[in-house]
């Protein structure tokens, strides 16, 4: 059988896990392939780490040219992450005739267009199943098993730590920080969380899915973002005294033309899939106008699940080395669709105030967001001290813009008003009726 030498970026969580997953199902992949996958080379930072490998047949290297220069090695799976030297590796692969599997986001969110480019020229493939959700299969059924639908909106919860931290709050009713330390203790966080509970780690994930969905290519300072450090355990009782839930979500819809793309915290109505995906889990729901809705779980990260994704791609740029063929249309981004500002974005919103708790108070708040076309749904007094009040409000659809002028004017009232948490409430009640 023919052998396929691939030159591997990487040796950490995922390169180890592709290293382990490919060996022991090592029979079963290449009779599906119809070669032998083998990886000879292994880049890495630091070439004295112990490494725990069972594979003794590797060779490791901290000098890119032996893999790049090596014509035997035809894939180059990149799994080192960051932005550079990774991406100045991939881009010399691609134009030395290697195909690249990648895992990384924060690539593929920023410099995908020259990516696809350079694998144009080239002549190769360029694959990034596990960039998004882990082991989830996400981009590949995008791009084949649903490319006959109009995508209609993308929601996911695609950042594992956050759904985490968020869950444990939920739960036991900790406070974001202790459950911050305890995710960090248990490695389900960062010792530098930011990426993940600021909601770039999300963002860079919704930039690829929604380039794919809409077919027009969204890069990450296009995603406006929004992470989880204000949410209390007092807002999650409260969204759950209302019937919601409380996660991190991406969103990308499409409306008239025009690409809405976000990651911010939302209420959620319990009764919703998406609500009930807990702990590290991720899940990406899909609108499609021919196939309805479609939700895809599973565990967006993680050694294994992350390789489980890297070799399904791996895998199928071995076929078509097969073959003798690459597949040009990967890149579906032949559009170009305007992206609304965040301001245009019409959505309704949970409101926490503390007020002065005396006559006419709540008339002038109600003025306030009168003026700006801002109406209210419903208003809960929920807690009372001898001088203020907690005021929970529930506003109806209405634009940021006037939700942000509103929340301006309330703060230069002549009292004292606390706005202790302003959260957007997703509904996601608009179930596409399929043959109607
Ligand atoms: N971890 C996950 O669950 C997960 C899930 C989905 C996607 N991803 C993506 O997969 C990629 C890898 O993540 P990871 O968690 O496996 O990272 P990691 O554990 O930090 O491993 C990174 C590997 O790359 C090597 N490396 C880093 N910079 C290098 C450089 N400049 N030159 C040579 N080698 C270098 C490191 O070498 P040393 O070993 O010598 O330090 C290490 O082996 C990232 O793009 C990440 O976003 C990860």
């Amino acid at each position: 059988m023919n052998k396929i030498k691939i030159g591997l970026l990487g040796c950490g969580t995922v390169g180890s896990g592709v290293i382990q997953a490919l060996e022991k199902n090592k029979a079963t992949i290449a009779a599906k392939v119809g070669a032998e996958l083998e990886i000879t080379k292994v880049l890495v930072r630091d070439i004295n780490k112990k490494r725990d490998l069972k594979n003794g047949t590797i060779s490791f290297t901290c000098n890119i040219d032996e893999i790049i220069n090596d014509p035997e090695i035809k894939i180059v799976v990149e799994v080192m992450g960051g932005i550079s030297p990774a991406k100045e590796y991939v881009l010399q692969a691609l134009k030395h005739g290697k195909s690249v599997v990648t895992a990384n986001k924060d690539l593929m969110a920023l410099h995908g267009k020259d990516l696809f480019e350079a694998a144009n020229l080239g002549n190769v493939d360029l694959r990034f199943e596990a960039s998004v959700g882990g082991g989830i299969p996400i981009i590949g059924p995008l791009k084949t098993s649903l490319a006959g639908n109009q995508i209609l909106k993308v929601v996911g919860i695609i950042n594992g730590t956050t759904n985490y931290i968020l869950t444990k709050m939920a739960k036991e009713k900790s406070e974001f920080n202790k459950v911050l330390a305890e995710a960090q203790r248990l490695g389900y966080a960062e010792s530098d969380p930011t990426a993940d509970i600021e909601g770039l780690d999300a963002a860079r994930k919704i930039a690829i899915l929604a380039s794919i969905a809409f077919n027009s290519r969204v890069t990450f300072p296009k995603v406006y973002v929004e992470g989880i450090t204000k949410i209390t355990t007092r807002d999650i009782c409260y969204a759950n005294e209302l019937g919601y839930t409380i996660k991190l979500l991406g969103i990308a819809q499409q409306n008239n033309g025009t690409i809405e793309v976000r990651v911010h915290p939302a209420f959620i109505p319990n009764e919703h899939p998406l609500a009930k995906v807990d702990d590290v889990f991720n899940a990406i729901y899909v609108q499609g106008d021919a196939v309805g809705d479609a939700m895809f779980y599973g565990r967006g990260a993680g050694q294994l699940p992350t390789a489980s994704a890297v070799i399904g791609d791996l895998m199928e740029v071995a076929r078509n080395l097969t073959q003798g063929i690459f597949d040009k249309s990967y890149c579906t981004c032949f559009e170009h669709k305007e992206i609304k500002p965040f301001r245009e974005i019409k959505t309704k919103y949970y409101l926490r105030l503390t007020v002065p708790d005396r006559p006419g108070v709540l008339a002038s708040i109600a003025s306030v967001f009168a003026q700006h076309e801002v109406s209210i749904a419903s208003v809960v007094q929920k807690r009372k001290t001898k001088q203020a009040a907690e005021l929970v409000l529930i506003t109806h659809l209405v634009k940021e813009a006037y939700l942000q002028d509103a929340l301006s004017a309330i703060q230069d009232l002549p009292f004292v008003t606390q706005i202790n948490n302003v959260i957007r409430v997703e509904d996601l009640d608009d179930e596409v009726r399929v043959g109607e």
